[in-house]
């Protein structure tokens, strides 16, 4: 069970700093906007790569932009270890799910919470993780989506007929009150923004929610 903190959440004018406050995280999520995909704008390129120059933990960078056929590459190439794109704005989902595993990182692949899983099972083969939002993409702070734990599910016993080391991550609304439930439902990566920057001791709401979804693991 893996938590990815999101930086969404953090202070922008100091992100090395709020980096090391969750250095004991197993990923640091960083949450890509084009203001075109969504509704907002937050960074790019050069940023993931300043941060990656200075994180202890592994970048998780969530692509939430249109045209990741052209640019999801280019983070892998900046360092990011897993690079996730949304199906709903790829052209050819498998050939960036290859690009990216090519230029060494992990391959995600994200759906909204109106986009069903079925049609993209067969795209398996070539991921490493499923990203099943539980907000509308575009804002930290939102309420969690209770409605998509059935998705999350789904995807997990797709994961397990399949056979394969393919993660299940949740984003969006994670807590520690909602974050059993997705264990449950079969998650094993969360990403939790203001759960764990709201915290006063951001590196102790990491393990309170590790313990909590590891006590209802439910992903193998
Ligand atoms: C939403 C982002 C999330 C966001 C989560 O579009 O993808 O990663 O930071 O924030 P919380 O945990 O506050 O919902
Ligand atoms: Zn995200």
């Amino acid at each position: 069970m893996q938590i990815s903190p999101s930086i969404l959440s953090a202070d922008f004018a100091n992100l090395e700093r709020e980096l090391g406050r969750i250095s004991n995280a197993d990923w640091a999520h960083v949450d890509v906007m084009d203001g075109h995909f969504v509704p907002n704008l937050t960074l790019g390129l050069p940023v993931v790569e300043a941060l990656a120059r200075v994180s202890a933990v592994p970048l998780d960078c969530h692509l939430m932009i249109d045209d990741p056929d052209r640019w999801a590459p280019q983070y892998a190439e900046a360092g990011a270890g897993s690079v996730t794109f949304h199906v709903e704005a790829a052209r050819d989902p498998r050939a960036v799910a290859r690009a990216l595993r090519s230029a060494g990182a992990r391959a995600g692949l994200a759906l909204k919470p109106g986009t069903a899983f079925p049609p993209y099972e067969e795209l398996l083969p070539d991921l490493d993780m499923v990203l099943v939002m539980t907000v509308e993409p575009g804002f930290g702070g939102q309420s969690f989506m209770a409605d998509q734990l059935p998705k999350v599910a789904q995807v997990r016993q797709a994961v397990r007929d399949h056979g394969g080391e393919i993660w299940v991550q949740v984003d969006g609304g994670v807590s520690a009150g909602t974050i059993e439930q997705c264990a449950e439902a079969g998650a094993d990566v969360f990403v939790a923004g203001s759960a764990v920057y709201g915290a006063d001791d951001a590196a102790q709401a990491v393990e309170h929610l590790r313990a909590l979804a590891t006590a209802h693991c439910h992903s193998r």
